[in-house]
């Protein structure tokens, strides 16, 4: 008989998602371009006693043929050309109202430009984000699913099958077509840069500014977890924290080089926000943050020259950088979901805000308490940005303060908060009702008669500049 749904590329992650398949009872064909990788992971599902729901194919178009039809094949290549190859490789082999399934952590515009080009062969397209790292992918990931709808029905009852569930409820949702899975996935990541990079400035102060040893941090972290941070970053944060190096019995973190990695997706996600014209400061922020991290050398070379910065004493509480953090993390999701709701407007994607908090609250890397609060919180509004979400305005108004201060203590004790205070400026840019752009519309007009307006006056008005000038 025939597979439920095939897959295509067994690295880890693959091998993961194509294990969990199996292990809910679903047939997968697995196919992947050197073969070696189908031998170890046929011993794999072998010893996890998954093998009869696994038919391995080293030729493509036996893999395509042991696939029920209509076919739902998933890919789970490197993202960028390797995508477009299998495309092109399969297309031949596939039949009309075939479905090719794509789970990579994938450019939208690049999936939206598959789906439209499949469209008209009558081959659908479905740009899916997976969350949850390699344990999310074989017990249970987050399933962003965007794309081509019908051929989602196909997939939805294996894909739901695979997904984490929260009180029962399955991590997975179809968003909306073309690009919109992968839309969200990259808002997804852009979040989680943020939240990163919050935990660790306030690390940073509790190192620096506190005095803290690592383990003493860990158990103020796993304190948090207990509370409204409750969370799998908080979480795996109390163990990095705690992880001693066995060569010489000092703690990991301190031995761990201060560079970080990125893969692009923080990129793309303060690049969308940009270009969709809705402030993303704390992803940006976090984005910087990892950029200037990568720049040991410069660091190295500035902190001679301006000195080190003193190991000065912070003048803050711990339960006030829990508070600071909670606001900065409301800032960070008000924006992340301000992109969102943006994008669908752009993109006509109808994106379901309070589905989307849903299916994060289980199996991705954001998994969160939050997230539960934040869905409930938006399934009783229509409106789009989260500082003005009923329980969400209670709860900034109680943490702003602790922000504040972390912010204030950050500025003079010179520890740097690029997250948390690009979060708070934000805040109170926002809740702002009268500006400076007033100023910047004069200068505007000074130099190039860009024109103002003044209410109840009329728009397109000039000033009378002066023509001489010093400079
Ligand atoms: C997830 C992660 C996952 C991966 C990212 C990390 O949701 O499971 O986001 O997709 O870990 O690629 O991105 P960076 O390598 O850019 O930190």
């Amino acid at each position: 008989s025939k597979a439920d749904i095939g897959l295509i590329g067994l690295a880890v992650m693959g091998s993961n998602l194509a294990l969990n398949i199996a292990e809910k009872g679903h047939t997968v064909a697995v196919h992947n371009r050197t073969t070696s990788r189908i031998d170890d992971f046929v011993a794999t599902a072998k010893e996890q006693g998954l093998e009869e729901k696994v038919i391995p194919q080293a030729d493509l178009k036996a893999f395509v043929d042991a696939v029920a039809k209509p076919r739902s094949i998933i890919i789970m290549v490197k993202a960028g050309g390797p995508v477009d190859d299998m495309i092109e490789q399969l297309l031949p082999m596939l039949d009309e109202g075939d479905a090719i399934i794509e789970c990579g952590n994938s450019l939208y515009s690049d999936t939206q430009r598959r789906f439209d080009y499949l469209k008209p062969k009558g081959i659908g397209y479905l740009g899916v984000g997976v969350s949850g790292g390699e344990e999310g992918a074989r017990h249970g990931p987050s399933i962003m699913v965007g794309g081509a709808k019908e051929q989602w029905h196909n997939a939805e009852t294996v894909l739901k099958a695979i997904s984490a569930k929260f009180n029962g409820e399955p991590c997975c949702a179809y968003l909306g077509e073309g690009g919109a899975g992968h839309f969200v996935k990259t808002i997804h990541n852009g979040i989680e840069y943020g939240d990163m990079q919050m935990i660790a400035e306030v690390y940073g102060v509790m190192r620096d500014g506190l005095g803290m040893e690592p383990k003493a941090c860990a158990e103020v972290f796993r304190k948090w977890n207990q509370g409204p941070l409750n969370s799998y970053l908080i979480e795996i944060t109390a163990h990095v924290l705690d992880a001693v190096d066995d060569e010489t019995g000092k703690p990991l973190v301190e031995l761990i080089l201060d560079k970080a990695g990125q893969k692009g997706t923080g990129v793309w996600s303060a690049i969308a926000a940009q270009t969709l014209g809705v402030p993303a400061t704390a992803i940006e922020g976090a984005v910087a943050a990892r950029s200037i991290s990568s720049r040991k050398d410069e660091r190295e070379a500035a902190e001679k020259v301006y000195g080190a910065r003193h190991a000065g004493k912070a003048d803050i509480s711990l339960e006030d950088l829990e508070k600071a953090l909670l606001a900065g993390k409301i800032v960070s999701y008000a924006q992340g979901f301000a992109v969102m709701a943006r994008a669908s407007e752009e993109n006509g994607w109808n994106l379901p805000l309070a589905e989307i908090a849903k299916i994060w609250r289980a199996g991705c890397i954001i998994r969160s308490r939050f997230l539960d609060q934040m869905s409930a919180a938006y399934q009783k509004t229509d409106t789009v940005n989260l500082l003005m979400v009923p329980d969400f305005i209670e709860l900034m108004k109680q943490n702003h303060g602790a922000l504040r201060k972390l912010v204030a203590e950050g500025a003079l004790g010179e520890f740097p908060l690029i997250c948390l205070s690009s979060a708070l400026s934000y805040f109170d840019s926002y809740r702002q009702a009268q500006g400076t752009a007033n100023l910047i519309q004069g200068q505007r007009d000074f130099f190039g008669a860009h024109g103002f307006e003044i209410v109840g006056r009329g728009k397109d008005l000039h000033g009378d500049w002066p023509s001489t000038l010093d400079n």
